[in-house]
């Protein structure tokens, strides 16, 4: 077959965005910002390669909507208007190309520390977290309230700095994800208990974004499909959250899986065959076969043929890849000329590099990043 008729190369809409092709940078934290969340040059530039390279939807690292709710060090910050002119040098830098870039909107919850968001991390129950001896508190109604509008502003703080649109982070035991874990969410006022009730955070966000930024005004999430927790998320409750969300204007879901408690995260290592890759796919052809809006097939994908294959069979709409663009920030491109058929990424995550992420594979450093 051709490349120009393979189904990996040809467009989608996400929302009002048309996606060039189905490649999605996915969110990857670049440990670049300054210690106050300023993104900074290093990152746009990041930004610069992956468009290109031809990425079709670029998604940024998650940037913390409230300083409680930051996860790392060097992380982007969205919490503050004063964020959006540098991060409208992030959206410029893909400016012109046919790329698109969602920027991540993200609050850490009970998965930051102290030392990180200066407080004690909130949570919507006070459930210990033995991974990282995190003792959160309860958030109160109130909190929950302030949270939502956290994250419709910086949702709108996006637009205004000129995104493409947000993914809202959703995924790996951070905030929201554990709204939606029954084995972390606990309460028993509307916030907790049934599935609507584990979603309704979410659906206010969702609302509220929709609201504040436009119906067109793209809006995708990162969904867990899993906590690996025998007490956590099931996937049909992952799936009905998704429909949920759908009907309350979301465009798009890409779907992971894994949380720091259960010991199983989502940036696995150590696959080897081709039958290792697409490790969340299988889960996100549960949600495909359940909604009208494109779902995005994630974790340990780096061969063409089987991604392809993926979204031939109807697995999934789009093919999501962080690591693989660390190794090369060009590959897309290169499938496309047919220059490569593989990523060469090891899966090693050598590329968790805390001063700006850079493959460690590749012996010498990444010389712009
Ligand atoms: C260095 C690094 C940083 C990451 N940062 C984020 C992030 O900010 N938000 C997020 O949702 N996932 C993040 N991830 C997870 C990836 O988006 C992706 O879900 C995971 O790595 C599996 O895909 P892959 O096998 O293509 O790497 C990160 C992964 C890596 C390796």
């Amino acid at each position: 077959m051709s490349r120009s008729q393979n189904i990996l190369f040809t467009p989608l809409r996400v929302g009002a965005a048309e996606i060039a092709n189905r490649f999605v940078r996915s969110a990857t934290h670049e440990f670049m910002a300054e210690d106050d969340g300023r993104p900074t040059a290093r990152q746009a530039e990041v930004f610069r390669r992956l468009a290109e390279g031809e990425v079709g939807l670029i998604v940024t690292g998650h940037a913390y909507v409230h300083p409680l709710g930051k996860a790392s060090l060097r992380q982007t910050g969205i919490y503050d208007d004063r964020f959006i002119a540098p991060l409208s040098r992030l959206a410029s830098a893909v400016r012109g190309t046919r790329s698109k870039i969602f920027i991540q909107i993200a609050h850490a919850g009970r998965q930051s520390k102290k030392r990180l968001c200066g407080g004690t991390p909130a949570a919507p129950s006070a459930v210990y977290d033995p991974s990282s001896k995190v003792q959160p508190r309860e958030m109160t109604a109130e909190d929950v309230q302030e949270t939502i509008g956290d994250f419709v502003r910086a949702a709108r703080r996006a637009q205004a700095a000129g995104f493409d649109g947000v993914q809202i982070h959703a995924a790996h035991g951070y905030l929201l994800s554990s709204f939606i874990s029954p084995h972390t969410n606990r309460r028993t006022d509307s916030w907790g208990g049934s599935v609507e009730d584990r979603a309704r955070i979410l659906v206010e966000i969702v609302g509220g974004i929709k609201q504040a930024c436009g119906r067109d005004f793209p809006l995708m999430i990162k969904k867990n499909s899993t906590d690996f927790l025998p007490t956590g998320l099931a996937l049909e409750d992952a799936v009905a959250t998704a429909r949920i969300l759908q009907a309350e204007g979301l465009d798009a879901v890409e779907v992971s899986g894994g949380m720091a408690e259960s010991g199983r995260g989502s940036v696995w290592t150590g696959l080897r065959v081709e039958e290792d890759e697409g490790y969340f796919v299988e889960n996100a052809a549960r949600f495909k076969a359940k909604l009208d809006i494109p779902v995005s097939g994630l974790g340990g994908n780096r061969t063409l043929a089987v991604m392809e294959r993926f979204v031939r069979q109807g697995r999934a709409d789009m093919i999501s890849l962080s690591r693989p663009l660390i190794r090369d920030p060009f590959l897309v491109r290169k499938f496309r000329l047919g220059e490569a058929v593989k990523s060469a990424c090891l899966s090693c995550n050598k590329c968790f590099n805390p001063r700006g992420i850079s493959c460690g594979d590749l012996k010498r450093p990444n010389p712009r990043s």
